[in-house]
C-alpha cells in the first residue's frame, strides 16, 4: 500500500481503535493455549476481550494453528486489519543453536547469520513475523542471568554479533527487534532488573555503540529497556529516545516496550499514575506498550482533554502500519504461515548439522594440558549432572523442546558406536545439595583411565531474572570433583553455564575444561566431536572468566588507574603495595577475553609496522606472522588490539578493533595484516568531537587479551 492509503486507513480509526492498535499482550490471554511461551507477568486490567481481539500486534502465540484461527476470527469478527505476531526467536525456533553469548565465542559472523536465518524460517512458517532479537545490551557483569543473551563485553564485536543475526532474520523472512535500548546490562551488582547509572561517556563509549551499529542492517523494532538509567526510566530520557535514536541516529521504525514497563514507570516512582504513564510513553514516542493496559485506558482522554495531540498518536499508529506494510501483510496477511512447510523444514537433518557446527565453533576450550583430545580406546566414564541430561539448550528456547536434544552420553556413544559407564553423582541445579549419590559415580568413575566430568549451571539458572549473587559452580558439584580428583585419573570438565561461571576452585584438579556454554540441540553431538578431535575447539571467549564473584564486574577493556599493580598478586600474597588490588585476589580474570585454545598451537612472531608515524588522512599496515607450531590443523581468531597511551580522556589498556579468523594446517604460517588509520584511532575527546589525537599508539596482536605481541607507533599531524 501506498503512505497515503496508510494515513487514510489511521484517519478512519476511532481513538480507542488506535490505543488498541498501539497495544500488545500475548495471545494467549484471550485465546488461552496451555503450551504458549510466558515471558512476563500478566497485567492487562480489566481491557475487555472483545478489545484484545482488537489489538494491531500480539506475542507469544503458541504455534502457527493458533496464529492462523486467531487471523481467521479476527476476520469473522470485521477486522480486517492485518495481526502482526511477534516472538523471541533468540537462538533458534525449534532446532536450538547455542546461546547468543556462546555464538559470539564462534567469532563467525556468516555462521551466526546462518543460524539466524534458519531460526527465521521455522518461524516465519509457524506464524510469527518478527522476533524481538538481537539483544545487544553491553554486558560486563557475569552475576547477571541475562549475560546469555548477549555479544559480550567488547563494543565492537558485539554490535557485529547483533548485525549478522539481523542479516540472519531478513535472509530467513522476518523482521527484528534491537533490545534493550538502552544500557540494561549495567544493572548494578548484576541483580536483575536493577539500577543503572552510566555516565554520558560510559553511554557513548560502551553502551551505546552495540545498538548504533545494528542501525546497519535496517531492523524494523528497537525496545526500550526496564531499566532505571541515571535516575528516569528510559522513556523519561527523550533525549534518548527522540533525540538520539530518531532524530541523530534518523531510526524511524517501530519502538515498542518491553514487557510492562510502561505502567512499570509507577513503581520506580517516575510516574504516580497510569495516565501520566501514558502521557510520558507517547511524548517519547513510544510506539507499542507491551503488556500493560495505560495507552488503552488512557490516550483517548488524553487526547480529549488536549493534553496531547492526536497527531502525535497518529505518527505512533502509522509507524505501525508501515512496519506491516513492509512485510505485505495488506497484499498477505497470512504472510509466511505455512504449517505444511514448518512441517518440512522443522528440525531437519540440515538444521541439526548446522546448529551441530554452531555449537563446536561456540565451545571454548580454556584448559588442556593433553589430556584432550580423547582416544577412542581410552577407558572413560562421564560422571556429574549434565553427562546424560537433555536440559542442555538453553533458556529463551522459544519453541526447542530438551527431549529433542542429544545428551553428552547419546554424542559420545553415538561416536564410539559402545555404550559408556555414566552416574550423575548429583544435580546441577541451585539449592541441590545432596550428596548421597557421590560415592557410587566415584566408586564408577574409579574403574576409567580418564573421567568426563560434565558439571556447571542448569539452563534454568541463567536468562532473564536468573541473577546470582555467588556464581561459582555448586558446592556439591564442587565435592563431587574434588571426590574424583583423589583417583588420581585424568580428569576433563566438561561445563555448562549460560555465563562465565567462577571455576577457580575447581581449575587446578582439571587437566582439561571445555566450556560448553548452553549448546542447543546437538550439544551432545558437538561435545562429542571435540571430545575425540573429530572438531578441532577454535572458540574464544567474549567474555572474562571471573577468579571469584567479587571480582564483579571484571573486564579487560579497563583502565591502568594511576596505581597500576605490576605482579597481579593479592596484597597479603606479595602485590604491590599502595597499588590498585585486592588483599585477597588477583586483579587479572582467570581466562581473559579473547581465550580459547585450540589441539593445534599458534605461535606469534616479527609483529612489524610498516611505518612508525601515521600522518592523518595516512594508513599504516601492521604484519605478523602467525604459525600453527602443533600437529593438527585448527583455525585461530587472530585479535588486533589498540592503546592510545595519552589521551585527552583516558583510554582503555586495549580496544579491540579487528580479528581475523584462519585456518592453519598443521606447520603452515601466514603472514596477517591490519590496516590503522586516523579512523581506527578516533574515539570521543574531552571537547565531544568524535576525533583522534596526535601522540603515541600501542597496537597489539594475539590469541587473547593478554598474550600479545606488542609495538609502538606516533599519530602525527604532518607527513
Ligand atoms: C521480556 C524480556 C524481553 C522480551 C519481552 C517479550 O520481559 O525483557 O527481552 O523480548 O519480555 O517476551
Amino acid at each position: 500500500m501506498e503512505e497515503k492509503d496508510l494515513k487514510q486507513l489511521v484517519a478512519a480509526m476511532s481513538l480507542e481503535e488506535k490505543a488498541l492498535q498501539l497495544t500488545q499482550f500475548p495471545v494467549y490471554e484471550w485465546e488461552g493455549h496451555a503450551s504458549a511461551v510466558v515471558t512476563g507477568m500478566s497485567n492487562y486490567g480489566n481491557i475487555s476481550c472483545d478489545d484484545l481481539w482488537k489489538s494491531g500486534t500480539t506475542l507469544n502465540a503458541p504455534d502457527g494453528e493458533t496464529v492462523l484461527s486467531v487471523r481467521r476470527r479476527r476476520r469473522e469478527k470485521g477486522i480486517d486489519d492485518p495481526f502482526l505476531v511477534m516472538f523471541d526467536v533468540i537462538h533458534g525456533y525449534r532446532t536450538i543453536y547455542p546461546v547468543p553469548v556462546a555464538m559470539a565465542c564462534s567469532f563467525h559472523t556468516e555462521l551466526i547469520e546462518d543460524c539466524a536465518c534458519l531460526a527465521a524460517t521455522e518461524a516465519k512458517y509457524d506464524g510469527v513475523d518478527l522476533t524481538f532479537s538481537p539483544m545487544v545490551d553491553l554486558v560486563r557483569d557475569a552475576r547477571w542471568g541475562r549475560v546469555m543473551e548477549s555479544g559480550g563485553e567488547d563494543p565492537y564485536w558485539s554490535g557485529e554479533v547483533g548485525k549478522a543475526m539481523i542479516r540472519g532474520y531478513h535472509r530467513g523472512g522476518i523482521a527484528c527487534c534491537v533490545k534493550h535500548f538502552a544500557g540494561y546490562g549495567a544493572a548494578e551488582a548484576g541483580r536483575e532488573y536493577n539500577t543503572t547509572d552510566i555516565s554520558e561517556r560510559n553511554l557513548r563509549e560502551y553502551y551505546l555503540p552495540t545498538y548504533r551499529a545494528c542501525l546497519e542492517e535496517d531492523p524494523e523494532m528497537f525496545m526500550s529497556s526496564f531499566n532505571l538509567l541515571n535516575g528516569k526510566p528510559i522513556l523519561g530520557h527523550k533525549e534518548i529516545v527522540v533525540d538520539l535514536l530518531r532524530k541523530e541516529w534518523g531510526f524511524d521504525g517501530v519502538l515498542i516496550s518491553d514487557y510492562g514497563a510502561v505502567d512499570e514507570m509507577r513503581n520506580h516512582g517516575y510516574c504516580a499514575t497510569g495516565k501520566e504513564c501514558a502521557r510520558v510513553a507517547i511524548e517519547s514516542g513510544l510506539d507499542i506498550e507491551m503488556a500493560s493496559p495505560d495507552y488503552v485506558r488512557y490516550l483517548p482522554e488524553l487526547i480529549r482533554e488536549g493534553t496531547i495531540s492526536e497527531e502525535k498518536v497518529d505518527e505512533c499508529v502509522l509507524r505501525v502500519l508501515k512496519l506491516k506494510n513492509k512485510l505485505g501483510m495488506y497484499e498477505a496477511p497470512e504472510r509466511y504461515t505455512d504449517l505444511k512447510k514448518r512441517d518440512e523444514v522443522t528440525l531437519s537433518e540440515e538444521a541439526r548439522v548446522l546448529v551441530r557446527r554452531a555449537a563446536e565453533e561456540s565451545c571454548v576450550l580454556l584448559k588442556n594440558n593433553g589430556a584432550l583430545p580423547l582416544k577412542e580406546e581410552e577407558n572413560i566414564a562421564l560422571i556429574g549432572p549434565f553427562a546424560d541430561s537433555k536440559e542442555i539448550i538453553g533458556t529463551w528456547q522459544a519453541m526447542g523442546r530438551c527431549e529433542e536434544s542429544v545428551s553428552v552420553k547419546e554424542g559420545v556413544e553415538h561416536l564410539l558406536g559402545r555404550e559408556v559407564p555414566c552416574a550423575g553423582g548429583c544435580s546441577g541445579m541451585l539449592f541441590s545439595g545432596d550428596e548421597s549419590a557421590i560415592e557410587d559415580a566415584v566408586k564408577l568413575a574409579s574403574r576409567a583411565d580418564h573421567i568426563i566430568a560434565c558439571v556447571g549451571e542448569h539452563m534454568s539458572n541463567s536468562g532473564e531474572a536468573h541473577a546470582r549473587a555467588d556464581i561459582r559452580i555448586t558446592k556439591v558439584q564442587r565435592k563431587l570433583i574434588e571426590r574424583l580428583y583423589t583417583l588420581r585419573k585424568k580428569l576433563t570438565l566438561v561445563v555448562f553455564g549460560g555465563r562465565p561461571l567462577v571455576l577457580s576452585d575447581v581449575e587446578k584438579y582439571a587437566d582439561a575444561i571445555l566450556y560448553v556454554w548452553q549448546p542447543g540441540t546437538e550439544g551432545g553431538n558437538a561435545i562429542a566431536n571435540l571430545l575425540y578431535g573429530k572438531a578441532v575447539p577454535c572458540g574464544k571467549t567474549v567474555m572474562s572468566f571471573p577468579r571469584s564473584t567479587g571480582q564483579c564486574p571484571v573486564y579487560y577493556n579497563c583502565f591502568a588507574t594511576g596505581r597500576p599493580r605490576k605482579n597481579d598478586l593479592p596484597t597479603m600474597l606479595g602485590g604491590d603495595s599502595w597499588t590498585t588490588g585486592y588483599d585477597d585476589e588477583c586483579n587479572s580474570p582467570l581466562y581473559p577475553f579473547g581465550h580459547g585454545l585450540s589441539y593445534a598451537k599458534f605461535e606469534y612472531e616479527e609483529l612489524r609496522l610498516s611505518r612508525e608515524t601515521l600522518a592523518r588522512g595516512g594508513k599504516l599496515t601492521a604484519r605478523v606472522k602467525v604459525k600453527n607450531v602443533g600437529s593438527v590443523d585448527g583455525t585461530e581468531i587472530v585479535q588486533w588490539y589498540l592503546h592510545d597511551e595519552f589521551a585527552s580522556v583516558v583510554r582503555p589498556l586495549k580496544e579491540l578493533k579487528g580479528y581475523e579468523r584462519i585456518f592453519l594446517k598443521a606447520g603452515e604460517e601466514k603472514e596477517i595484516s591490519f590496516t590503522i588509520t586516523e579512523e581506527t584511532l578516533k574515539y570521543y575527546t574531552d571537547s565531544g568531537e568524535y576525533a583522534a589525537e596526535t601522540g603515541a599508539f600501542e597496537v597489539f596482536v594475539g590469541g587473547n587479551s593478554r598474550d600479545c605481541l606488542k609495538a609502538g607507533f606516533q599519530l602525527v599531524d604532518g607527513e
